[in-house]
């Protein structure tokens, strides 16, 4: 069964997010929810079958292979929500296995209408599944969803494709406190992450040789054009992959190759950018195996089980709410 996704209640402001990111003192920022409109989200699926991006591969090898165990520790009837679902894919796997035991009830919650729909036509084939997308932030959507579930299960969760790496550490832990604010003690986190490599392998998982990763972060400035009616011309950025060692993360900027001014009239601002200044528009932290413990107790979760991939260092979490 698929019921119609529940729609948006926008709590943010695309064109004073713009401006408010563009117009700081210092580093310009732009946050990395806003690469995922329609385009984004098309770009992002296609990063996911690069050669260099091995990560999304690595959390499905994972999914697949453990999900009859991930399912075992659970210990019961569980209904899922997934934050920041993307296409769903990977999702299958453990959804097709807690189906196989039990009717589930699975809740995706994403920014992106296109995601979600993407979502909703890959999954809804699976016997026994009923899908009730909500196009929401993420706590928002987990929230809602917590008042909607069924008292009787405990709720699972889903954070994958290491999504928790575009927070900064300490933020990272601050957003999965306030999951934990919204789960009961028992529910579960399955939380994947990717763990630290060679920094060569990490440049050209974040700038390939075709050049998606690169389209994917322009769009972000053809998004601008589009819905708030700004001149960026495209031509004059460029997508730059950086190792913040410090921060043990990959940054993606977009790099003014020359002095230049932008009017954003929906913004109600002109943006100058200096030659070689640039738009911080993502990180991707990357983390060891041993300190996701840590990071589960800081949380107000406890370790019930990490699986790592043997080809791609990525770490799947399986943590319970205490
Ligand atoms: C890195 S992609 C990961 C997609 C998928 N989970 C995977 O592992 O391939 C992040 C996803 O989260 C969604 N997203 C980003 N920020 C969000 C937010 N604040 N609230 C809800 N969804 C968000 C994006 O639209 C995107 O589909």
């Amino acid at each position: 069964m698929i019921v119609p996704a529940i729609t948006p209640n926008a709590t943010y402001d695309f064109a004073d997010d713009v401006r408010a990111g563009l117009s700081r003192r210092g580093q310009k920022e732009l946050p990395s929810k806003y690469l995922y409109d329609d385009v984004g989200s098309a770009l992002f699926e296609v990063i996911s079958y690069l050669p260099e991006y091995g990560l999304t591969r690595a959390d499905e090898r994972l999914l697949r292979k453990h999900a009859d165990e991930i399912v075992d520790l659970l210990g019961g009837p569980v209904a899922v929500a997934e934050l920041g679902s993307g296409s769903g894919k990977k999702t299958r796997w453990l959804l097709e296995a807690l189906c196989r035991r039990q009717r589930t009830s699975y809740y995706p919650v994403e920014i992106s209408r296109s995601a979600l729909d993407m979502c909703e036509r890959e999954l809804r084939d699976i016997d026994a599944i009923s899908i009730v997308g909500f196009e929401r932030e993420y706590l928002d959507g987990l929230a809602e969803v917590a008042a909607y579930r069924d008292k009787d299960r405990r709720l699972l969760v889903l954070f994958l494709g290491s999504t928790i790496g575009n927070f900064d550490r300490p933020a990272g832990v601050k957003f999965l406190a306030e999951v934990r604010r919204i789960l009961e003690p028992g529910d579960f986190l399955l939380l994947g992450t990717d763990l630290e490599k060679p920094e060569s392998q990490l440049l050209s998982a974040y700038d390939d040789e075709l050049g998606v990763t690169a389209a994917f972060n322009l769009n972000l400035l053809a998004r601008i054009n589009r819905d708030l009616g700004a001149n960026f011309d495209l031509g004059q950025f460029a997508h730059v992959a950086k190792i913040n060692s410090k921060a043990r993360s990959v940054e993606m900027h977009l790099e003014s190759r020359r002095l230049q001014r932008v009017k954003i009239p929906a913004s109600r601002v002109t943006i100058e950018f200096l030659e070689s200044e640039t738009i911080w528009t993502e990180s991707s932290h990357k983390y060891s195996a041993m300190e996701m413990l840590q990071i589960a107790r800081k949380a107000g979760f406890e370790m019930k089980g990490q699986w790592i991939d043997a080809e791609w260092p990525f770490a799947e979490n399986l943590f319970v709410a205490v």
